[in-house]
């Protein structure tokens, strides 16, 4: 594989003749090390079909499906599709996803470990994902904002992000929240966990998943710890700027595998909407999500 360094990133690289129809079972062990590594991979030249996509993510581990059915591609249930675009004239998937920092699936007992965004309709002017590595970001903290997390829970739901589906027009917001309690109960997770492959040792929050801390009793935290975390990590900086911040453009052709165990995301801020669209799959590898994880 030949494997570069991006130019001014501290962040991720570029796989340049990553063939997924005949790469071994060693190229693919290869790819996860590498992902698991140096936390976003982007493999170029890349023309696959969404059957083609899926069984890329197969050889990777076991690929989960979206618990919500709007977001699926017609033909390939297993392929999670943001877009904006009509596909032979009608809307398939959701539009206007992921505009706020998530882990993938942090709201679910058991999230995965592989996250892979093929873009298929690229905007001109605003292209790219901003990626946040929280095991950097939980490196930086000071030892004061260390100590007060060790130890702790964070509680995290869909609750503040989730999608009104056009099945709920008309409902009582009340009711529509009460469904998601059920269907997607909030979830504990360690504030800091732990790497399975590298060790690493993360600060697993989002602003957009993360409701509230607590004691290993389970008594709240002030919620102002929380907000600390958000602000030291670069998570509430509207200019993009704080250093924490990685922007990872594409181009056609482009897969993005990235690690969803340290890294957070959100979508690229547009003022003026412009067509977009992109296939995504999620993988679960062979190793806990993260050390000690109950599931
Ligand atoms: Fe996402």
């Amino acid at each position: 594989m030949i494997v570069a360094k991006q130019p001014g990133k501290t962040l991720g690289v570029t796989i340049s003749d990553f063939d997924p129809a005949t790469a071994s079972d060693a190229d693919f062990s290869a790819l996860k090390k590498i992902v698991h590594t140096e936390k976003i991979a982007v493999l170029r030249g890349q023309d696959l079909t969404p059957s083609q996509y899926v069984q890329l993510g197969r050889r990777l581990g076991r690929v989960e499906r979206y618990y919500q059915k709007m977001y699926w591609h017609p033909e390939e249930p297993d392929v999670f599709v943001s877009s904006n675009v009509p596909h032979n004239g009608e809307q398939i998937g959701v539009p206007r996803t992921g505009k706020f920092w998530h882990a993938d699936y942090e709201f679910m007992p058991e999230p995965f470990g592989l996250t892979l965004i093929y873009p298929q309709v690229i905007p001109k002017v605003n292209r790219g994902t901003y990626f946040i590595d929280m095991g950097r970001a939980y490196e930086a903290l000071p030892q004061r904002l260390k100590d007060a997390v060790e130890g702790t829970v964070c509680r995290h739901s869909v609750q503040r992000y989730f999608k009104i589906r056009p099945t709920d027009v008309y409902r009582p917001l009340v009711e529509v929240l009460a469904d998601v309690e059920a269907e997607t109960p909030t979830v504990t997770h360690p504030t800091v966990t732990v790497h399975p492959v590298t060790g690493e040792r993360i600060l697993y929050l989002s602003e957009g998943f993360a409701l509230s801390l607590a004691d290993a009793e389970g008594n709240d935290l002030d919620s102002g710890l929380l907000q600390e975390l958000l602000d030291a990590t670069g998570q509430t900086d509207d200019t993009f700027s704080h250093p924490g911040i990685h922007l990872q453009t594409f181009e056609q052709g482009d897969i993005l595998v990235w690690d969803n165990r340290s890294l957070i995301h959100r979508a690229l801020h547009t003022s003026q909407p412009e067509p977009t669209s992109s296939f995504r799959v999620t993988v679960h590898d062979e190793h806990p999500f993260y050390e000690g994880i109950r599931v």
